[in-house]
């Protein structure tokens, strides 16, 4: 550790230089004749902050002048005819009381942060300050960013409505779709949208104010937002052409922004919002269930609907699969249909029965009565006049119509009980929750920093996110909290979630940069700043697919440790930062155009960048009847796919061809749900990879316009020739994961048995039986990515040929001679080689066939 912390210091430049290399954190340009508008804003703007700089202690005084003599900005008031209803709710909210604090340090401050309980109504009022104020009435919107979909389109709707304003005026940009029109005043986006629209427009001058909100979730996107705007904010105060920055945070650690020098020079004002939270109590259970929390769940849902007072339930699960199965256990103790429901009379007298039952009094006052106890067999689990349990499921995925049923209230009569993952921890407020059942658990994906391998893990939450939980159940009266694990266990919670960044890989984020002309991403003010491991690693992957420089190889060590990280794009770098796909894929789309390739190109990658597309075929049944139903399902599907993968040369494209073969069939189908189903194909994911298509096709366009591609919708199968191609294509994309069969001594062990080696791993990795190439087990396959679940699994396999490998990858072999060399940062590049005898895959020194290269 001490040393990579050594090794880190080393190219991160020491504070004092830090000073003097700030100025050129997000301007850095070197070469201008390849670069593109951006860069002569940047160019322009370098100079600029320099300026400020120098001026700095000037400025400060003239501030506090400002501020002294002169009351700041005129007032301006845009009236908004809000109907009585709407008025009277939003002054019942927390952030209304702060308006006057929050307008003026708006004014007065060109960043603020603003903190306040979820539910205080940030999100859905301070744009509508800003509105009032005038922020939109100078022909510039005002901008609020969400890490969620879902929550930037519900928001728009919500302002819209609350403002009485058409979706015209208060619209949503999410990935594929919105509703932004020219007269668009404030406009929800996701994170990633507005980092887009900073490459095409650094200074943004389209806004006047930019909100980040859920500041706390610390998405990669989020994290990189604000770093580019403590740059950007600057910028456009200094042109005359003011902007604001609102960073607003549902909890109280806003430190990383705050007192980060390296961000604001001067901490920007943090303005609380004392949320009106009634008092929620919270109820350890004994002890904790190790393996079967859903049921845990199930059993205290049930005690509660059953023995507590009116009031929803909120359930906090870990994943999509586990709310399905919960919701179906649930709505069959306690089913729902049109038309059971109870009156108001009969609920409550039900309620009094069985609160005399429990020996439950009718007033909560005894919190220790309504400790439920965690011994699951006092929860009778039968309906038995029990009111009907309305029963929802919540989760990212969930189609909108579906998500927004939520925010209804429940049919009369009826108790609303939603089951939810992460989705309901900040981002979305429901109303009349007065119960939470909090399983404790979060879903993640791990990536290995050295292997690249990713895994879904289960782990123990944060206690700041159970806390965030708890609070859901104190929004409107005081509530109830049930932890389905012991306080001991809480104690050993870590005290806050991890900023995204620190835990994934970032090349993705690096390409993204050095277009946006920031050379050193090394000194880039992020929030929280990833591993300087990751940051090479990125920039070495980078390298390898041609979209950065390779730095020189010669000067002192220092020096070329700090050119690894500071490697300039490369017109290459620049047309695959225009694809909104990773560096990767968008390598593969660069080299689309032989042979014709393109259209299949651009729906392999669509299929390979949508998450989930197949059904899980190895989903267990949930129950015994449904076991050989699913097991003739499985074999039909299977029988379907084999179908898709195809014989002969197609095969050998492997998974990928499976991928092609389906988004084909499906788009011939005409793309229908009923299609989908049947097909074992996920209809959202199949929606997607369409409008994907749409969005590659036009930005490959843009790039090479002489290329010229449509999407034909029904493209036919590829040839033989054109598979070779898509193959090669593939593997130059796809080439730091490289694997070959084991062999030789290895396979003494059983345990490499149908095994394949991989650079950057001593263990086996597997083709999943799943795989169109699980019989056929090519010497050499490229996978999309490595998944460790029982075993370690590629996904997304492909077979190549091993002559391909010193042509499509010569960066990454050696050759006999005369240019033998140790690193890749060495290597040149095929221009200069010439007749070989042999060469070597030098990652793990594979003897590669003999090639004739110029
Ligand atoms: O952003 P923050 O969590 O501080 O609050 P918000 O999302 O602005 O929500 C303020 C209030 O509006 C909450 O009480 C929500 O229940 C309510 N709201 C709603 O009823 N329906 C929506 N679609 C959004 C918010
Ligand atoms: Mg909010």
């Amino acid at each position: 550790e001490e040393q990579k912390a050594e090794e880190s210091s080393d190219v991160d430049t020491s504070s004092d230089e830090d000073e003097d290399e700030q100025e050129d954190e997000v301007n850095n340009t070197t070469d201008m004749s390849e670069c593109k508008e951006t860069s002569s804003v940047c160019q322009e703007t370098k100079r600029e902050v320099k300026v400020e700089q120098d001026g700095e202690k000037e400025k400060k005084i003239s501030d506090q002048e400002k501020v002294q003599k002169k009351p700041s900005e005129p007032a301006i008031f845009i009236p908004v005819d809000r109907s009585p209803e709407v008025q009277e709710a939003r002054l019942k909210l927390p952030v209304l009381a702060e308006e006057q604090v929050i307008m003026e340090a708006v004014r007065e401050n060109p960043s603020i942060v603003i903190c306040g309980e979820t539910g205080s109504g940030k999100t859905t009022q301070v744009p509508q300050f800003l509105y009032e104020a005038g922020y939109a009435s100078d022909g510039r919107m005002i901008g609020i960013t969400e890490p969620r979909r879902v929550a930037a389109v519900s928001m728009s709707h919500r302002v819209a409505k609350e403002m009485n304003l058409p979706t015209q005026v208060v619209s949503y940009q999410i990935r594929y779709e919105g509703n932004v029109t020219s007269d668009t005043k404030i406009k929800f986006m996701t994170d990633g949208v507005l980092l887009k629209e900073i490459q095409k427009d650094f200074l943004l001058q389209k806004y006047s104010a930019i909100i980040i909100d859920e500041a706390h979730e610390r998405s990669v996107y989020t994290d990189i937002l604000i770093g580019l705007l403590s740059r950007i904010v600057p910028l456009r105060n200094k042109k005359g052409m003011p902007m604001k920055l609102l960073i607003m945070s549902a909890t109280l650690r806003v430190e990383d922004f705050t007192e980060n020098q390296r961000l604001f020079r001067t901490p920007p004002p943090v303005i609380k919002v004392d949320a009106r939270q009634f008092p929620v109590t919270i109820h350890f259970n004994k002890r904790t269930p190790l393996e079967d929390y859903t049921g845990e769940a199930f059993h205290k849902t049930c005690k509660i609907h059953r023995m507590l007072p009116p009031g929803g339930i909120l359930v906090f699960l870990t994943g999509q699969a586990e709310v399905h199965s919960l919701c179906r256990r649930l709505r069959k103790a306690f089913p729902f249909r049109k038309g059971n429901t109870a009156t108001g009379e009969q609920s409550l007298k039900m309620r009094k029965r069985r609160l005399l039952e429990a020996g439950i009094g009718d007033e909560e006052d005894g919190d220790s009565d309504l400790d439920l106890g965690d011994d699951p067999a006092d929860a009778e689990e039968k309906a038995d006049g029990s009111i009907p349990l309305y029963v929802l499921p919540l989760y990212s995925l969930l189609a909108p119509e579906q998500q927004a049923k939520v925010f209804r209230p429940p049919p009369p009569g009826t108790r609303l009980c939603i089951i939810a993952t992460n989705v309901a921890e900040t981002s979305l407020t429901i109303p009349g929750i007065k119960y939470v059942v909090d399983c404790g658990r979060v879903k993640k994906r791990f990536y290995d920093k050295v292997t690249g391998v990713s895994s879904f893990k289960v782990t123990w939450t944060s206690q700041a996110s159970a806390n965030q939980r708890a609070g859901r159940a104190g929004r409107t009266e005081p509530g109830h909290c049930y932890r389905l694990y012991s306080s001991a266990v809480f104690g050993d919670f870590t005290l806050f979630s991890e900023a995204e960044i620190t835990r994934r890989p970032v090349e993705d984020l690096v390409l993204q940069m050095k277009d946006l002309n920031i050379e050193k991403v090394v000194n880039f003010p992020f929030p929280t700043p990833p591993s300087t491991e990751a940051l090479v690693a990125a920039e070495q992957l980078l390298v390898s697919l041609g979209a950065l420089e390779e730095p020189p190889c010669t000067g002192r060590l220092k020096d070329m440790q700090r050119a690894k990280l500071s490697c300039p794009i490369t017109p290459l770098g620049r047309a695959m930062a225009s694809f909104p796909v990773a560096p990767r894929y968008a390598k593969m789309l660069a080299l689309g155009k032989q042979q014709d390739c393109l259209p299949y190109v651009i729906a392999v990658v669509a299929a390979m960048t949508v998450r989930e597309i197949f059904e899980d075929l190895d989903r267990p049944a949930r129950s015994e009847d449904e076991s050989s139903k699913l097991n003739q399902r499985r074999a039909r599907l299977t029988q379907m796919r084999r179908l898709w993968a195809g014989q002969g040369a197609s095969l050998l494209l492997g998974d990928l061809m499976i991928m092609l073969g389906a988004v084909g069939a499906c788009e011939f189908a005409g793309c229908t749900p009923r299609f989908c189903e049947n097909s074992g194909l996920r209809y959202k994911a199949m929606v997607e990879i369409r409008k994907l298509r749409g969005q590659l096709t036009n930005a490959v366009n843009a790039v090479c316009p002489e290329v010229g591609v449509f999407v034909d919708p029904k493209m036919t199968p590829p040839t033989e020739h054109q598979v070779v191609c898509l193959r090669q294509i593939v593997l130059a994309g796809l080439g730091d994961h490289l694997a070959r069969r084991a062999q030789g001594e290895d396979l003494v062990d059983p345990k490499w048995k149908n095994a394949y080696k991989t650079p950057l791993m001593d263990e086996p990795v597997f083709i999943h039986p799943n795989s169109a190439l699980f019989k056929t087990l090519p010497e050499f396959v490229v996978y999309q990515e490595i998944m460790e679940t029982s075993k370690m699994y590629m996904r997304g396999v492909s077979a190549v040929e091993a002559e391909w490998v010193p042509q499509f990858l010569p960066q990454y072999c050696h050759f006999g001679s005369p240019l033998e060399s140790p690193s890749p940062w060495f290597c040149s590049s095929t221009g200069t080689i010439r007749c070989h005898r042999s060469s070597t895959f030098f990652r793990v020194g594979w003897q590669l066939p003999a090639v004739e290269m110029e």
